[in-house]
């Protein structure tokens, strides 16, 4: 009679070490696929901005996106909630989407910088612009988001997001809502942050500002082509 072979076993799984990350440093992800780059970044010290901050704010969105997003860096709602455009900023930006019948769930979004950087004043902590040290400290990421993704299409949001992308000669205001490809084809949309819109001061100055970012952002009902 044959005997019935009992199936080798698998072999045991080793539990990962816990390695502990230095200042300056980062954890390595354990793949290229952003659910392990979004667990790594949450350990991320490359540059000061984690120890005040909550949390670490990465981008969100499917992983096959066509067009992504970036911003500057996480306000203070996405730093309580770990999503990115969420706060009065994000509001604002799902309204443009929603008025132009753009579905944000199909787009990938995310920041430049991936730490909230803010100081306090009274008990409010007001958003501060990252320097170029924390800059490019956080690039890294970014640029991992982007050769997980490949976009189609790029939307800066700002000029930080801009010139993270396009360089440090961009200027948003001369050459916000034009397309602009980079090297491997991919095409570039800049225009102006939703902050930028909320700040402006009188009704009228908001509403032409608002107008402007949607129509910036309309050029995507066009899908990046050329001219
Ligand atoms: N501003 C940004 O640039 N990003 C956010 O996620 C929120 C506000």
């Amino acid at each position: 009679m044959a005997t019935r072979k009992t199936p080798p076993k698998p072999p045991a799984k080793r539990p990962r070490k816990r390695v502990a990350v230095r200042d300056g440093e980062a954890p390595e992800p354990v793949d290229d696929s952003l659910a392990a780059m979004r667990e790594a970044a949450k350990g991320c010290k490359r540059c000061p901005l984690w120890k005040p901050a909550t949390q670490t704010v990465f981008g969100e969105g499917p992983e096959d996106a066509r067009v992504l997003f970036i911003g500057e860096q996480p306000g203070d709602a996405e730093d309580l909630s770990g999503q990115p455009f969420v706060g009065p900023a994000g509001k604002l930006f799902d309204r443009a989407l929603a008025e132009l019948g753009l579905d944000r769930a199909a787009f990938y979004v995310t920041n430049a910088v991936k730490h909230f950087k803010y100081e306090w004043r009274g008990k409010v902590r007001l958003h501060k612009s990252p320097d170029a040290s924390e800059r490019a400290a956080c690039r890294l990421w970014l640029e991992r988001e982007l050769a997980a993704v490949k976009p189609d299409i790029i939307v800066c949001l700002g000029a930080i997001a801009a010139r993270s992308v396009l360089g440090s000669k961009f200027r948003l205001m001369a050459q916000r809502g034009a397309w602009q490809t980079l090297a491997d084809g991919t095409r570039v949309l800049a225009t102006v942050h939703p902050s930028f819109v909320l700040r402006q001061r009188g009704d009228e100055d908001r509403h032409a500002a608002y107008a402007q970012f949607v129509a910036d952002l309309s050029l995507l009902k066009r899908k990046g082509r050329k001219g």
